[in-house]
Order: C-alpha cells, then sequence, then structure tokens
C-alpha cells in the first residue's frame, strides 16, 4: 500500500520524507488554508515547494466549480510539475473535467467521494485515483472501511486501473484496515504513520538488549 501524507505543512511533509516511506502529499483548500497560503502565485510557489521536497504524487485541487473553469486551472496547475495530481471534487462538472484529463493524460484525482455510486463514476471516467473520505462517513456513523472494501470489489470486477486512495484516516487502525481490505494507497496526517511505529514491547525489548549489552561489556 501507498503511503501519502495529508498535509500542506512542509516540516510535516520533509519529516515524512525523511523517513524513507513516504509515496505521495495530498492536499486540500482547507489544508492550504490552514498553511496561511492565499493568492495564487503563493499556492502555486507552495506546490511547487512540496513536489520539490516529496519523491512521488502530489494532489492539488481545483477550486473553480464548472467544466471550462476547471480545465483551465487543473492545466496550469499539472504545468508547475510531473509529479501534480489535479484533484477535482465529484460533481457532475468534475466527472467531465476527469474524463478530459484522461484523454490528455493528466493524473486526477477525485476527492470528496462518498458513496461506490460516485466511485464507479469516477472509474468510468478515467481517475488515476478515487478518494473516499473514510474518517467523515465514521463521524456520521456509516462504516467507512466497508466503503473502501466494496469499491475493491467493484473495481475487480471489471479491473478499472483507478487507484483506491483511502482518505479522511483518521487514525493507525484506519490505515492497518484500509490495508486488509485492499486500498491501494492510504492518505493520513503525520500522526496517524508515526503511530504505526509504536508497540510497548519493542520499548521494553530495546531497553532490555542495550542494557545486557551494557551489563556484559563492563565484565
Ligand atoms: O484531503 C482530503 C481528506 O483526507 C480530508 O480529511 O480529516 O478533513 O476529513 P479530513
Amino acid at each position: 500500500m501507498k503511503f501519502f501524507i495529508d498535509t500542506a505543512n512542509l516540516n510535516e511533509i520533509r519529516e515524512a520524507q525523511d523517513l524513507g516511506i513516504l509515496d505521495g502529499v495530498t492536499t486540500n483548500p482547507s489544508l492550504m488554508a490552514k498553511e496561511g497560503i492565499t493568492g495564487k502565485d503563493r499556492v502555486m510557489q507552495h506546490y511547487k515547494a512540496i513536489c520539490d521536497i516529496v519523491d512521488g504524487d502530489v494532489s492539488a485541487e481545483v477550486i473553480a466549480t464548472t467544466f471550462n473553469e476547471m480545465i483551465a486551472e487543473g492545466e496550469e496547475l499539472a504545468e508547475i510539475d510531473d509529479k501534480i495530481v489535479v484533484k477535482v471534487p465529484m460533481i457532475k462538472e468534475g466527472i467531465k473535467a476527469i474524463n478530459y484529463f484522461s484523454e490528455k493524460g493528466i493524473k486526477t484525482n477525485c476527492t470528496l467521494v462518498f458513496s461506490a455510486g460516485q466511485a464507479l463514476l469516477a472509474a468510468k471516467a478515467g481517475a488515476t485515483y478515487v478518494s473516499p473520505f473514510i474518517g467523515r462517513l465514521d463521524d456520521i456513523s456509516v462504516d467507512g472501511v466497508a466503503l473502501i472494501e466494496q469499491i475493491a470489489l467493484i473495481y475487480r470486477n471489471y479491473s478499472y486501473s483507478t487507484e483506491i486512495l483511502a482518505a479522511s484516516i483518521r487514525h493507525p487502525m484506519h490505515i492497518i484496515q484500509c490495508a486488509e481490505v485492499g486500498a491501494d494507497v492510504m492518505t493520513g496526517p503525520l500522526s496517524a504513520i508515526n503511530a504505526l511505529f509504536s508497540h510497548p514491547l519493542t520499548d521494553i525489548g530495546l531497553a532490555k538488549f542495550l542494557a545486557d549489552h551494557k551489563k556484559a561489556g563492563t565484565k
């Protein structure tokens, strides 16, 4: 499973990249706003800065909601760097735009997906990635991981090449569960990735190994 980090924070992206297990980055307008990145020039520069750090795909979301505007905005974003994936919302105009980008060879990520029917439409339009938001489904008492499993079954039935990018990951169990049901990619916060490292028996075991080594050296 590929690991993407879901942030626009350059320090967090650097930290994840330094771990050597990062495969890409996803951003959205809320995450860009959280970093105080506003205005077209700054936004474009920030995407370039992210691309310069990470060795993999970088999702950059369009703000436009009409076909013509999405095309213009997406083409401009795609020109920033080969790593850019144009992130497009799951609306009718968005599906038309994904179809257009797909024919032009521009990578896309269909975002704000909350149902199997929406995922089916994204695959038919030729999206590179589909982003079901599992945390936001869990928030309203709908099983987000079950949706990933359902989409994986549908995509397998028809050999769709669209990759399932489990988004809105909140904690390490989400990552494990998505891996179990066959998500191609997960995107989550650095905290969820870092939590995967932790196990008390690892800490206890390492402390014992080092203590025994030190003791043996004093004999
Ligand atoms: O980038 C899209 C998605 O991962 C958002 O997550 O935590 O805002 O539901 P969240």
